[in-house]
């Protein structure tokens, strides 16, 4: 099979150094090498870690609260590009970031080709804490990657075109195709836009009352057959005694286990068209000896394979 591989090292969706060394970090594991040896992918990778230096503004203010709009705004515009041209020849993307800001390339990248490919609309499961769908407006922080859902959907616009204005309709995800499983930190706001809007969401009581298994049935139901699915998955969906380098972790969270499961589920399917692993800050390292980053950068490489078709048996 081909893979697409697109590595962001990007962090200015959020203020914590440390999230833009992560492709390296998770490369350098064996991350590549084993899609390519043990799950015989042939891989397309320009061999670069993107940081997109030549995109960064001279200064870069705040707009309606959003810290970084234009370089997040450039970045996502460009990647958005590369993972089209990817998904357009009909290879599944693997997006290596970043913070969560880059799925509104991402999200918005396979969202066009697979309009333009099969003249479908496809569905995006959002493994997260956090509902990320917080509109300037709603957000406390200002910090864009609290945002990617609500540009993605629409339900936040900004005409500017070098703010977000470059998303047109067919980089969209319908809020009725978007599920999301793992969330225990939604804002306010985000609980009455999810509440308004009557999107799909699992939070961990939902994991804890039914358990991953009847959960992942659900959340599979909903999106239908052969819908095709983009895995959007935030490493801090993870609890953090198994993924404690990310910038916003919450205790609580599934287990290394459950969170392989959910990316088996989705690669049984067959539908998988993308994978985003995002939120992994290896700088951010509790524990002696970075014992916290190579368990972080482990678990992440466990759930991409999981989700490419490593499988136990
Ligand atoms: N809801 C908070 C915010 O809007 C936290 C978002 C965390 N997002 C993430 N991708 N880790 O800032
Ligand atoms: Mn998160
Ligand atoms: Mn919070
Ligand atoms: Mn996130």
């Amino acid at each position: 099979d081909q893979l697409g591989v697109v590595a962001v090292g990007f962090s200015g969706g959020q203020c914590k150094p440390g999230v833009d060394a992560a492709p390296s970090a998770l490369i350098a594991s064996g991350l590549l090498t084993q899609l390519h040896t043990e799950l015989g992918y042939n891989l397309h990778h320009d061999n670069t870690v993107h940081s997109y230096k030549e995109l960064m503004p001279e200064s870069d203010p705040d707009v309606r609260g959003m810290k970084n709009p234009l370089a997040v705004s450039a970045v996502t515009q460009k990647l958005s590009e590369q993972v089209y041209t990817h998904a357009k020849e009909g290879r599944c993307v693997l997006t290596l970031g970043g913070d969560h800001s880059i799925a509104i390339g991402t999200v918005s990248g396979t969202a066009k080709a697979i309009r333009e490919r099969l003249g479908r609309e496809m569905a995006v499961i959002w493994v997260d804490a956090h509902a990320d769908i917080n509109t300037p407006e709603t957000s406390e922080s200002g910090n864009i990657h609290g945002m990617p859902v609500s540009f993605l959907t629409g339900l936040a616009k900004e005409k500017r075109e070098d703010i977000f204005g470059w998303l047109k309709d067919e980089h969209m995800l319908s809020v009725k195709k978007l599920v999301y499983i793992g969330l225990r930190d939604v804002d306010r706001g985000e609980k009455k836009i999810l509440r308004d809007n009557g999107i799909c969401a699992f939070s961990m009581h939902d994991i804890d009352k039914h358990g991953i298994g009847r959960v992942m049935e659900m959340a599979l139901g909903y999106i239908g057959n052969d819908t095709p699915i983009h895995l959007s998955f935030d490493v801090d969906a993870l609890d953090p005694l198994w993924a404690p380098s990310t910038g916003t972790p919450v205790r609580g969270g599934l287990t290394l286990r459950e969170g392989d499961y959910i990316a088996e589920c989705v690669h049984e399917t067959g539908s998988l068209i993308a994978v985003d692993l995002v939120e992994v800050n290896p700088t951010l390292a509790p524990g002696i000896n970075d014992i916290g980053a190579h368990e972080t950068v482990r678990a992440g490489c466990s759930i991409v394979r999981c989700a490419l078709g490593e499988s136990l048996l």
